[in-house]
């Protein structure tokens, strides 16, 4: 299968990374682009540095490096900036966050204690075990976003950007479901103009970089930009949008491994998942509802991975457990346990533990990176609405209404690599081989 090429706009001039919260995962990734732009660390963790796609036949022996491959910005070309509830700069907020030892710190301390945030858009009601002083007086919801586009416009102004992009990076908010304010552009600018609160900070900050042009994702798992009104307004804006909730450590392993075990016909009966988290994020989500937010995006991958409507047998009685637990002395290292009980032929149990210590922003950021270097080529090459071949970063990612979301990893991969390949007027691999044999 071949389409004729996409005309992809090159990416001249330099690209505004605007993060909404300045915290663990954000200063993770800016120091991270600055020490690799220095020559002192390597882009590990990130497809759009080091990964490469075959084109054509095995025999043909073609893998460029996906940056090569498609025009992408040039981390060279990279300009940070943030909103936050505190007045750190992206320097003391590393400090804070204890992620990035004090050597290589120091080596980019210049560049990250430039970085100031903006005054943020807060409130309490949304994310209830935090509060801080860097936080805009509006009066009402309309003129907070009021602000937000003249923020946006200043940082654009003021470093001469071509193009922006904006991520959230902030706390999760409070669990809510989707409401008739959410439904279409109409209802959710009326809701705004009451100050109706189903309107949450996180969709102020979508809505105001939505109306200025801007792609915009939504790295934590609230709703966000994940809703009817704010999807019609991407497509009316002609702006792409990804989300939610950055796929790194135990859920990424379980749309791994999930998918591996059902490809066997293994039965799973019970998947107790459980992990200790001391850094801010987790903090936050002692809250029982920040963490009924996070909760639903870990929950629902299983459900939707292992299908069982379509093997009662082996999955329609499977327990799904998922815990977290603020434990303040391990910082960012998160240490998660999974226990998958399992079964075989005949009945046969199994299990399969796994301890992961991993490190909960080092993973994250070059996720991020992925996302602002991506969504900037979707807008370049006249992409809008949901991008769904980003599914591969997301928890939970969005979809059109009346299809469900793709959790497997390789599924997820196969599809960001033919969406480049199509866009490039390449064939699409389908794997299936039969051209090797006559
Ligand atoms: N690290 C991971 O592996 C991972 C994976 C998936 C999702 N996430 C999500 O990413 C987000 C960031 O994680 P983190 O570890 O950096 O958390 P963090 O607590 O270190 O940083 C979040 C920052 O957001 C700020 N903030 C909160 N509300 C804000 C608002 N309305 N406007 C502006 N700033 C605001 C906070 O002050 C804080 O500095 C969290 O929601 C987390 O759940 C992280």
């Amino acid at each position: 299968m071949r389409h004729p090429a996409i005309h992809i706009a090159s990416p001249r001039g330099k690209l505004g990374v605007l993060l909404v919260g300045l915290g663990a995962v954000s200063t993770t990734f800016i120091a991270g682009v600055h020490a690799i732009r220095k020559d002192l660390a390597k882009p590990i963790g990130s497809l759009t540095q080091l990964g490469t796609l075959r084109l054509g036949k095995r025999t043909d022996h073609r893998a460029p490096a996906i940056r090569e491959f498609v025009p992408l910005a040039q981390l060279d070309d990279l300009v940070f900036g943030a909103w936050d509830i505190f007045e750190d700069n992206a320097y003391e907020s590393a400090r804070t966050a204890a992620v990035i030892e004090t050597g290589l710190l120091e080596r980019v301390r210049t560049e990250l204690e430039a970085i100031r945030p903006m005054a943020a858009v807060f409130n309490r009601q949304y994310v209830k075990r935090l509060d801080g002083p860097n936080v805009k007086r509006g009066c009402d919801k309309r003129d907070l976003v009021e602000q937000l586009r003249a923020d946006i416009r200043a940082f654009a102004r003021s470093h001469s950007l071509t193009r922006m992009v904006v991520l959230w990076c902030a706390s999760t908010e409070a669990y809510m479901t989707e409401s008739a304010a959410h439904k279409s552009l109409a209802e959710f600018e009326r809701a705004l103009d009451r100050n109706d609160a189903a309107i949450t900070p996180s969709m102020l900050y979508a809505y105001a970089a939505l109306q200025e042009g801007v792609p915009y994702a939504n790295a934590a798992p609230n709703l966000g930009v994940d809703i009817p009104a704010l999807v019609e307004l991407a497509t009316e804006q002609h702006v792409p949008v990804a989300g939610k909730d950055l796929k790194t450590g135990q859920t990424l392993l379980k749309t791994i491994i999930a998918p591996g075990l059902k490809s066997r016909m293994l039965g799973v009966s019970g998947w107790y998942s459980t992990n200790i988290l001391g850094n801010r994020d987790g903090e936050v989500l002692d809250d029982p509802d920040c963490f009924r937010t996070k909760e639903v995006s870990k929950k629902g991958v299983l459900d939707y991975l292992l299908q069982p409507q379509l093997y009662p047998d082996l999955y329609g009685h499977l327990c799904h457990k998922v815990q977290i637990n603020y434990y303040p002395p391990r910082g960012d290292n998160k240490e998660g346990w999974d226990n998958v009980d399992l079964f075989g032929w005949l009945n046969y149990p199994m299990q399969l533990k796994i301890n992961f210590l991993c490190r909960d922003s080092i993973l994250a950021a070059p996720l991020v990176l992925d996302l602002a270097l991506f969504l900037d080529l979707a807008a370049r090459a006249g992409r809008h609405g949901i991008q769904e071949w980003l599914s591969f970063y997301f928890k939970s990612p969005m979809h059109a209404t009346g299809l469900y979301p793709e959790h497997d990893l390789s599924i997820q991969l196969t599809k960001l690599k033919n969406t480049l390949r199509e866009w490039r007027g390449e064939s699409l691999i389908t794997h299936l081989g039969t051209e090797y044999y006559g």
